[in-house]
């Protein structure tokens, strides 16, 4: 029989919300998302709940369509780097773009925030799928879906060698004899590949877990393959039981057939609970929260993964529209859900824009209900554990509060961390570095 796990929690921390018009919400602050003692709040509620991890996501262009939140918000890596100094335990991890970023930098940055957090970063590598990320930066043309997962595949070969320019016994720091560093323990990449050129060594060392988290969220074919060959774990993006299930057997498997083992990667379904006391209350924070979005809002929420397309032109109230191939070569995996699902269910504009802009969900009710749920899910393999992305903010105490105690008396969650890195915590393994590793098999 497998090893029993523990259910594994990450909190995503997204100001004022991730949906169109919640930051109306009286619960809402409206500066919540440039809000640091927001931030901070959070971050030390998730760790009083035991969370593994904070999650803050990212994206490299907006318009006057975009949601409030990614209108006005902190960088991720500034963000987190203020989070560990006023947490202790928790992961700190944050998305930053593989197609818009340099892995000489990349790969100093989540070193310098690992050390700062004493082994706790990780990376969430997006290939990005906003079009217009490209105007940001300078390029003639966003890369196609099936460059992006190319070029992230050979950054995160880059960065992993750069991880281990440092054997960790490198610095010697003597000061009676002056030697600093071992220069036999200190190693040059030299990668010269198809996207980077990168001779190294990195200017940090290891931290204590060996290299930072990855992660990986697309969940594309080629999402899954990235994930498969070297992520550590997957924010996904299922809410249906069925399909996680499916989801996680498929990665698990692909992961083994990579040669790593199933336990080597951990799957965090992305869930957005909603508890009351009784159903009907929960019902209700729900339809209040639903409530606040227009028609237009939802429309322009949609037209954002259609890579900002217009969806107003279309009548409301007649079948989806037919859209081609639109929308492929941004946010794939999504698009193609969104398409597929209203052709099933043989949706109208309406519909598919309300539902795309207020998901329910299936976690809505009671915290006996919700905590029911999360144990299924996680007993029929459909997850390693979740992350939480609470519409409001009450949502994370009410479930820091209620339904963790019923998973902790479950003996389904911890009590106290096991570690004080995030790989312990996930129980992953702190990768070798490759040169000790070399030497040791010779
Ligand atoms: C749950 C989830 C979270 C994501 N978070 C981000 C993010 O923070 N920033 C970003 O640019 N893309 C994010 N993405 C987009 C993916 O990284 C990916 O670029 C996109 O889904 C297209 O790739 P795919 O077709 O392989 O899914 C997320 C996707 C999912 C499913």
């Amino acid at each position: 029989m497998a090893k029993r796990k523990q259910i594994k929690f990450g909190a995503l921390i997204h100001g004022v919300g991730g949906n169109v018009s919640v930051w109306r919400h009286p619960e809402v602050l409206p500066d919540a998302s440039v809000n640091f003692k927001f931030y901070t709040e959070q971050a030390q509620l998730a760790e009083k709940g035991k969370f593994d991890l904070v999650f803050i996501a990212d994206g490299l262009y907006i318009n006057e369509k975009s949601i409030p939140h990614f209108l006005n918000r902190f960088e991720p890596i500034t963000i987190l780097s203020a989070l560990a100094a006023v947490t202790s335990n928790i992961g700190l991890v944050g998305t930053l773009s593989s197609s818009y970023s340099e892995p000489f930098t990349v790969a100093r940055q989540f070193g310098s925030l690992d050390h700062i957090s004493g082994g706790r970063a990780g990376w969430n590598v997006v290939t990005s799928p906003l079009e217009g990320s490209a105007l940001n930066y300078g390029k003639p043309a966003h890369p196609t879906h099936d460059e992006r997962y190319k070029i992230a595949e050979e950054y995160l070969e880059v960065t992993r060698g750069l991880w281990d320019s440092w054997e960790d016994d490198a610095f010697v720091r003597n000061k009676e004899t002056g030697v600093f560093f071992d220069p036999e323990k200190l190693h040059r990449l030299d990668h010269k590949g198809t996207y980077f050129s990168v001779q190294g060594p990195l200017n940090i060392s290891r931290s204590k877990q060996g290299h930072p988290v990855i992660f990986q969220a697309g969940s594309s074919e080629s999402g899954k393959k990235l994930a498969a060959k070297g992520a550590d774990a997957v924010f996904t993006g299922q809410e249906n039981l069925e399909e996680a299930k499916q989801f996680y057997r498929e990665v698990k498997e692909r992961t083994v057939a990579e040669g790593r083992s199933a336990d080597d990667i951990v799957i965090l379904p992305g869930i957005g609970p909603i508890i009351g006391r009784t159903q009907e209350e929960a019902e209700r924070k729900y339809e209040e929260i639903a409530n606040l979005v227009t028609v237009d809002n939802a429309l322009n929420y949609l037209g954002r993964f259609f890579d900002h397309h217009d969806f107003t032109r279309y009548p409301l109230d007649e079948p989806f529209p037919e859209l081609g191939d639109l929308g492929s070569n941004s946010f794939r995996s999504g698009t193609d859900k969104i398409k597929a699902v209203a052709k099933e269910q043989n949706l109208t504009l309406r519909q598919v824009a309300l539902q795309a802009a207020t998901p329910r969900g299936q976690f809505v009710g009671t915290p006996e209900h919700i905590a029911n749920l999360i144990q299924r899910w996680h007993e029929e393999e459909a997850a390693d554990g979740f992350i939480i992305h609470s519409a409001i903010p009450s949502g994370l105490t009410d479930f820091v509060d209620l339904v963790v105690p019923i998973l902790q008396e479950r003996g389904l969650y911890r009590t106290e961390y096991e570690s004080d890195t995030l790989r312990g915590n996930l129980g992953l393994p702190v990768p070798a570095n490759r040169y000790t590793d070399s030497k040791v098999k010779v």
